[in-house]
């Protein structure tokens, strides 16, 4: 019997030229949620994440600070990378550093069969650099400011670059590519994004310069050890170095690249879609290696209509934002108010507004007037099973559309959906009047139905909500006795969530602190 491929999805490595903003909060809480799911599919799922941390953008941070470029980054993944995604309850299986000697020796090992191959040789590289891209850059991605050619998405001055350097022949896979993205459109979603890498490899794509000689802090080129190799060509392994890429097939490494090869999903922003859905297969075709099923480029976050960055000083740390409205609602607001794939504006009202009538109000308030009744009617006790058939066809319907939705990655739609039967669960409490009906003995049947159905819809919601707002969904589950009544709420399937009637009678209800509490006023 042949297992089903692990789910293998990845995030960007980021620069660790400083701490974690809400841009890279953003990536990283959509690959948690969309891992989480999969899970919760029933899915064997593998979700990588890690830093990038060699190159000029890092090495200029380290100088700044007066610290060697080591000691920078130790600093900073250890003091606000793994933290930064430890209090956002990131539940990444692996977390991978371009400095680790696993990276660096499959990286030497890997490029050096690429030469071997006769894809690599020696050249001359002149042009144009953005540091804050690290990126050789075309004329099309300049634009002319103060007298100065400019890079588009950081507004600083290029630098222009004049070295010997080792050359990848990019340009051979012009075709090959072409052809791929013909083939399989999902490899680059969403469409808009396919559209712009099919454009530029019809536009002429040259060979790249794959190393650097100014500089040190880089992977040593082993047939040429002046040289590091340029930190994209490393940065962009790390997808396959941190799973084994090259080892041999009996070992541990070579059996985890066996399960996971190839990534299903490399979740990017869309600045460096061009590295993801270019550089990267080509390298991969170049080593005879399957290329992965999907690229996808999801939109900015701006701020004053801007790429939210921290080199303009627009840049928001994910604290700022938890300490005032919690972890899940920092989870829940960026996926829900923006399409993925679509930039979107951050703004503290619609974050306060959303808060309070979707989390609050429609989920919250739910929660806590159903463990205030079932305590006031029914002693604390799950009372007499009950069925109702629109509550339950639409649960199956929304069961249906959320996952569609979320494994599309439109978490936007699949969180709709979900909170539109939160909507609809409230309004069933609001008709059927429960607190009128406990006013007469002779309604005890009715009563208890009620209840019923709305803690089993409870139930639901907290299997659905659960990627989403882990710990939220796990204080639900617990005040429903389900943990104790069904099992670990991360063991219940996303498939069974709309068999109707799971609760058990007896289960004993309790009050939970609330799930989003009333806000302090922002001074
Ligand atoms: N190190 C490279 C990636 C190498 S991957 C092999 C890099 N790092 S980065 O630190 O600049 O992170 C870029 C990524 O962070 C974006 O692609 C995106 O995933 C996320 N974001 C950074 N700023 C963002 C916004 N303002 N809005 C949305 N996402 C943003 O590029």
């Amino acid at each position: 019997m042949s297992l089903a491929k692990t789910f293998y999805l990845t995030t960007p490595i980021y620069y660790v030229n400083s701490a974690p903003h809400i841009g890279h909060a953003y990536t990283t809480v959509a690959g948690d949620v969309l891992t989480r799911w999969r899970r919760q599919r029933g899915e064997s799922v593998w979700y990588l994440t890690g830093t990038d941390e060699h190159g000029e953008k890092v090495l200029r941070s380290a100088q700044a600070n007066k610290v060697s470029p080591q000691e920078w980054v130790d600093n900073l993944v250890e003091k606000e990378w793994r933290p930064a995604w430890r209090s956002l309850n990131i539940a990444n299986d692996d977390f991978i550093r371009t400095t680790e000697p696993r990276h660096t020796q499959r990286v030497q090992k890997f490029l050096t069969q690429l030469k071997d191959a006769g894809f690599i040789y020696a050249g001359k590289y002149e042009g144009p650099y953005c540091v804050g891209c690290e990126e050789f850059k075309l004329p099309g991605d300049l634009v002319e400011k103060d007298g100065k050619q400019t890079c588009l998405i950081h507004g600083t001055p290029i630098e222009i670059v004049k070295e010997d350097n080792w050359f990848f022949k990019l340009s051979a896979f012009v075709e090959p590519l072409l052809k791929h993205y013909r083939e399989n459109p999902d490899a680059c979603q969403p469409d808009t994004a396919r559209n712009e890498v099919v454009s530029f490899l019809n536009s002429g794509v040259t060979d790249l310069s794959i190393s650097r000689s100014t500089f040190d802090w880089g992977i040593t080129v082993p047939w040429d050890t002046d040289q590091v190799f340029y930190v994209w060509f490393d940065a962009l392994l790390n997808y396959a170095t941190a799973v084994g890429l090259g080892d041999d097939p009996d070992s541990e490494g070579g059996k985890k690249f066996v399960e996971v090869w190839p990534p299903d999903i490399h979740l990017v922003g869309r600045e460096i879609l061009r590295f993801h859905a270019v550089i990267w297969p080509a390298m991969l075709m170049a080593a005879g290696l399957a290329t992965p099923k999907k690229v996808f480029a999801h939109g900015w976050l701006l701020v004053g209509g801007e790429k939210m960055s921290k080199s303009k000083l627009t840049g928001i740390v994910p604290k700022d934002i938890t300490d005032h409205f919690g972890v899940d609602a920092f989870r829940y607001y960026f996926l829900r108010a923006i399409p993925f794939g679509s930039d979107g504006s951050f703004s503290w009202e619609d974050m306060h507004a959303r808060y309070t009538s979707e989390l609050a109000n429609d989920f919250g308030n739910l929660s806590s007037r159903l463990a205030a009744m079932i305590e006031k009617y029914c002693d604390g006790v799950i009372p007499a099973s009950s069925y109702d058939e629109e509550l339950a066809e639409a649960l199956s319907a929304t069961v249906e559309k959320a996952d569609a939705a979320i494994c599309d990655l439109d978490f936007q739609g699949g969180i709709v959906a979900i909170m539109d039967f939160c909507k609809q669960v409230n309004g069933y409490v609001t008709v059927k009047e429960p607190w009128i009906l406990a006013k007469d003995p002779a309604n005890k049947a009715e009563l208890d139905a009620v209840l019923y159905n709305t803690a089993e819809s409870l139930r639901a919601l907290a299997i659905l909500l659960n990627s989403v707002m882990p710990a939220t969904c796990e204080i639900l589950w617990e005040s429903l006795g389900a943990h104790k009544s069904i099992g670990a709420l991360k063991d219940q399937h996303i498939a069974d969530v709309s068999k109707w009637g799971q609760l058990p009678v007896g289960s004993v209800v309790t009050k939970s602190a609330s799930l989003f509490p009333r806000l302090d006023v922002i001074a």
